[in-house]
């Protein structure tokens, strides 16, 4: 088994991993406001603006309901009624120079987009493999729909290579959702959003159902294949210290706000908002001796 990460005494490490994130922009989502329009209507997401650069880490960091999962599903386009987006632009620039309206998206050219440039790990997403059919087959129908010209061979080959960069062996290609742990099912979900090469993943709480030795072992994968794709990742959780860790850059967010954004360092040692030093306060184990347990699960 991987050996815990050791970053109990280093806030902001993302830097440890030897990853530089660039300052040219992946995302731009500017001045999104998205309102579920129940009675009476809920704005879950208020005029949020943030920048994601290639290859950044950017923590997404609040309490339950103050909007995470909804901007990050705003900013993908995947919003459903009675979701909609009153107001805004996201822009994805891509490797190619070319920057797209991703909120203009529809159809086709909204399905080509998907998962081809930004992936996403939904909450649960542990739960949302399709129970009937086999891993390899929901891989292969990822490369059927887009990457048609695909052979079978090249198929099977790029899907054991995907298990093998999460960490599972290749023969769980055969099994069915139910015959995987927890764990392997989540490095499973891990590997079907890298399996297009996209250049943002979302993550929205991928390892929260975890105990924290496994969910040590995958974000520990996570960060070794960001450092050799180079993709940039916006990494949702309400556990700020996990965040502190493994981001370049953590957003605060608050009743639909973004009410902070700055470096992981910056977080941790100058929170501005009262919000985020209510957050940091409420995490004790940050700076006491016991820290180092309850964020590493290994004894000192
Ligand atoms: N389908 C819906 N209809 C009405 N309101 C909704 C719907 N989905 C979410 N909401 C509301 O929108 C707000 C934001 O929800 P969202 O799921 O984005 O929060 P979150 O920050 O992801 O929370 P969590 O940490 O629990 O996942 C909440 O007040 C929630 O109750
Ligand atoms: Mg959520």
């Amino acid at each position: 088994m991987n050996a815990p990460l050791d970053l109990a005494t280093t806030p902001g490490i993302a830097g440890n991993f030897g990853v530089v994130a660039g300052q040219e922009p992946v995302l731009t989502a500017r001045n999104v406001s998205i309102t579920y329009e129940v009675e009476p209507p809920v704005h879950a997401v208020r005029n949020v603006s943030l920048t994601l650069h290639r290859g950044e880490i950017l923590g997404l960091a609040g309490e339950s309901g103050c909007g995470k999962s909804t901007l990050a599903y705003g900013v993908n386009q995947l919003l459903k009624p009675p979701a909609l987006m009153r107001s805004g632009d996201v822009i994805f620039h891509d490797q190619s120079g070319k920057d797209i309206d991703v909120v203009g998206l529809k159809g086709d050219a909204l399905r080509a987009f998907r998962w081809d440039k930004i992936s996403m790990v939904f909450q649960g997403a542990m739960n949302s493999l399709n129970p009937v059919i086999t891993v390899r087959s929901q891989l292969f129908d990822v490369f059927t729909t887009h990457r048609p010209g695909m052979s079978k061979k090249e198929k099977e080959e790029r899907s054991s290579e995907l298990l093998r960069q999460v960490g599972v062996d290749p023969s769980r290609l055969d099994s069915f959702a139910h015959q995987l742990s927890g764990g392997m099912r989540q490095r499973v979900m891990i590997a079907m959003a890298l399996a297009l090469n996209p250049q943002v993943m979302i993550m929205d709480e991928p390892t929260t159902a975890l105990d924290v030795v496994v969910q040590r072992g995958i974000l520990r994968e996570l960060m070794r294949l960001r450092e050799t794709f180079g993709f940039a990742v916006i990494f949702i959780t309400h556990d700020l210290p996990l965040l502190l860790e493994i981001s370049d850059r953590i957003a605060v967010m608050l009743r639909g706000e973004i009410v902070e954004l700055n470096t992981a360092a910056n977080i941790y040692a100058n929170p501005q908002h009262e919000y985020t030093q209510r957050l940091l306060g409420s995490f004790p184990s940050l700076t006491g001796d016991r820290g180092a347990f309850i964020r590493t699960g290994e004894a000192i």
